[in-house]
């Protein structure tokens, strides 16, 4: 199942799965990658890999990939809204939500690379067994890209919490995250807190 749509207006025609040409070179196929996870929600961390990812493919799929097993601050709709706001300005950037294995979601969408950021150590163990695992199911590759160390640190569920305890994450997020989040955190009127 997927959900969302083309950030921009104007690519729309060109990024379509089934447009695998460029429209100046009709022969040149476009180069595609994915950046898949929770997003729930993105952080800077993460908008700092869809950024450098979208200057080095022509499309850049953010998948936002749908856990029904954990239930989110954020819908998958909201996250999907918010990365469209977020990722406007590069011009070459899509998201939309999937529900299934990610090599299924790159089969289908012709997407030979998946890309990732790597905070630190602690994070290479599970990523390269699962870039091991999605090589092994289906060809795809994962190119990983060294998070910027300013966010070596930032994970969703960090700002999460932080933000929970009314903690100032406003220089670990995009501007419509943090009013989001300000929007989703709100003490309720009444509730004592
Ligand atoms: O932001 P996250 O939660 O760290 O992202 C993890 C994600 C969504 C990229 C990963 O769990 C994933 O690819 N899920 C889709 C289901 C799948 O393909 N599982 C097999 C992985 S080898």
């Amino acid at each position: 199942m997927t959900t969302g749509r083309t950030a921009g207006s104007r690519q729309t025609a060109d990024l379509t799965p089934d447009r695998k040409t460029d429209r100046k070179t009709e022969e040149k196929p476009l180069r595609r990658a994915v950046c898949p996870g929770s997003f729930d929600p993105i952080t800077n961390g993460h908008l700092d890999i869809v950024a450098r990812a979208s200057k080095l493919y022509d499309v850049v799929h953010v998948a936002v990939m749908i856990n029904k097993s954990k239930r989110g601050l954020f819908t998958i709709e909201e996250r999907i809204a918010l990365i469209e706001e977020c990722t406007a300005e590069y011009g070459n950037v899509t998201v939309e939500s999937f529900h299934g294995l990610l090599v299924d979601y790159c089969k289908q969408r012709d997407i030979p690379a998946i890309v990732k950021g790597l905070r630190a150590v602690s994070d290479f163990d599970y990523e390269q067994q699962m870039a091991q695992m999605n090589n092994g199911l289906s060809g795809v590759e994962t190119l990983f890209i060294p998070t910027n160390p300013v966010y070596s640190f930032l994970s969703s569920s960090l700002v999460r919490e932080v933000a929970a305890w009314g903690g100032d994450v406003s220089h670990l997020v995009p501007e419509p995250v943090h009013r989001a989040l300000a929007g989703k955190l709100r003490p309720q009127e009444g509730s004592g807190n």
